[in-house]
């Protein structure tokens, strides 16, 4: 295995979760390198049913390190509560997770902010998950960001929060919310100090030791490639790189250590928040899909979107990341349906057209033109060989490899870890 990255190939909650879950067997080191508590990835096996937010989803196997990378923005209450939910539980997190001390941290002016934006903006809102990802973000990029390093810093933080407040309430009395107190957030936050230290330590020389040791390593994607803020369906994005090249920028490794890059992808598509969605189904196919995936966000409970699996966009995926390759999941959830589709390419005015040809008002007007495939009709809950797949179920499998020109991996049955088919 070496160095794997593992990407999400639509707009998030593909089941990276599970899938880091089940490769991190036999991981050193599982890193988070982007986006922040925006992140749900949900994770069932022997110690019970998790949605993980910030803590690297390879925290449950006993000699596996985890590490928050500083390209990862962090929420400390939300990061706080993970670890105690995973304390109770019986895992062991001292001397096993290592945070940046560069990751930049999420204020409560952040979160006010997030909300007060999409509310300003309407029926153009993004959706954000409101948990002050962009906000931060946007600090982040234009140097008025707040990073732990600073927390640990007594004097240094109160310094930098005086004048984001002096700037931060000024934004808040104009959009109609009362001004924060600097005091109220000093208090707060030197309680989330004395927490949080413990784990806060430099992961770069841990890290190039264990490149240099050849030590098993995994690095665990958040969101999904069409949420990118340059190649996703910007403004209906996140505010992070998602592609499989920001392990550089956001957890320090070299593009040129990568071994794989495995892209994960659910046998439909879904999406959460607004935004253009060219195979969405509206209709009662659709509710079919949401009901039987549990289609509810692991992070907000949303709804989401459900439709047919949209080759355009997963080709897409694969070349932009360069996938060396797939994780499909949730095929059982299509066990019932009499008929699946799968929308091979797009025409706009009768003309074939492609996914980066045009910006999100663009993609909303595409037509998806779709190729027909005979269900299986039958549980595949509990299969471990690809053989025993019923053949439509194969048949489905290999037309999506075939169409993508992707080598598929691994194919996910079931929430629980052991639910999976490697080939
Ligand atoms: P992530 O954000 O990519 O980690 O995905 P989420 O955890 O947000 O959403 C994936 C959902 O699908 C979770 O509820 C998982 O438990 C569930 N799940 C993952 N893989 C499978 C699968 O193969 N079959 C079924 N039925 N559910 C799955
Ligand atoms: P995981 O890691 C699905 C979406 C939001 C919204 C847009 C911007 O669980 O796959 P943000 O709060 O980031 O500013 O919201 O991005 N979004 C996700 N959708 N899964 C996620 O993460 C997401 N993280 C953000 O719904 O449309
Ligand atoms: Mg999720």
């Amino acid at each position: 295995m070496a160095l794997n990255t593992v990407i999400g190939a639509q707009w998030g909650d593909e089941g990276k979760g599970k899938i880091i879950d089940y490769l991190s067997e036999r991981s050193d080191y599982v890193i988070r390198f982007h986006g922040g508590n925006n992140a749900g990835h949900t994770i069932i096996n022997q110690f019970g049913k998790f949605a993980l937010h910030l803590v690297p989803s390879g925290i449950f196997h006993p000699k596996t390190k985890v590490i928050i990378g500083n390209g990862v923005v962090i929420d400390l209450k939300v990061l706080l509560e993970e670890i105690q939910i995973l304390k109770k539980c019986g895992i062991k997190i001292k001397n096993k997770l290592f945070i940046s001390p560069r990751c930049h941290l999420i204020m409560p002016y952040h979160k006010l902010l997030d909300f007060l934006y999409e509310k300003a903006k309407g029926k153009g809102r993004t959706g954000t998950t409101g948990r002050g990802i962009g906000p931060t973000y946007s600090d982040k990029v234009s140097y008025n960001g707040i990073r732990l390093v600073d927390l640990l810093d007594k004097k240094s933080f109160s310094e930098k929060l005086k004048i984001q407040l002096s700037l931060k309430n000024k934004i808040l009395k104009a959009l109609g919310a009362k001004p924060l107190k600097q005091k109220n957030i000093e208090k707060l936050f030197y309680y989330f100090r004395e927490k949080i230290q413990p784990y806060v330590q430099e992961p770069f020389p841990i890290v190039q030791n264990a490149i240099k040791n050849r030590k098993n390593i995994l690095l665990e994607g958040a969101q999904g490639t069409l949420l990118d803020n340059d190649w996703g369906t910007y403004p209906f994005v996140t505010a992070s790189t998602i592609l499989a090249g920001e392990i550089n920028a956001g957890a320090g490794i070299s593009i040129n250590k990568i071994d794989q890059i495995t892209g994960i992808a659910k046998a439909y598509v879904t999406r959460v928040g607004g935004g253009p969605f060219p195979t969405e189904l509206t209709n009662a196919t659709g509710k079919k899909l949401r009901k039987i995936g549990e289609e509810f966000g692991a992070t907000t409970g949303r709804a989401r979107r459900c439709g047919w699996l949209d080759i355009e966009l997963l080709k897409f995926a694969c070349i932009v990341n360069g996938f060396t390759n797939l994780a499909i999941t949730k095929l059982d959830v299509l066990d019932s349906f009499p008929e699946i589709k799968i929308c091979t390419h797009y025409t706009l005015n009768g003309k074939k057209v492609n996914y980066f040809d045009g910006d999100a008002n663009f993609l909303a007007k595409v037509k998806p033109i779709y190729r027909t495939f005979k269900g299986w009709k039958k549980s595949i809950k509990g299969i471990t060989k690809y053989n025993n797949l019923p053949k439509e179920a194969k048949k489905y499998i290999k037309a999506i490899e075939k169409l993508v020109n992707v080598k598929i991996m691994y194919i996910s049955v079931g929430p629980k870890r052991q639910e999976m088919i490697k080939l």
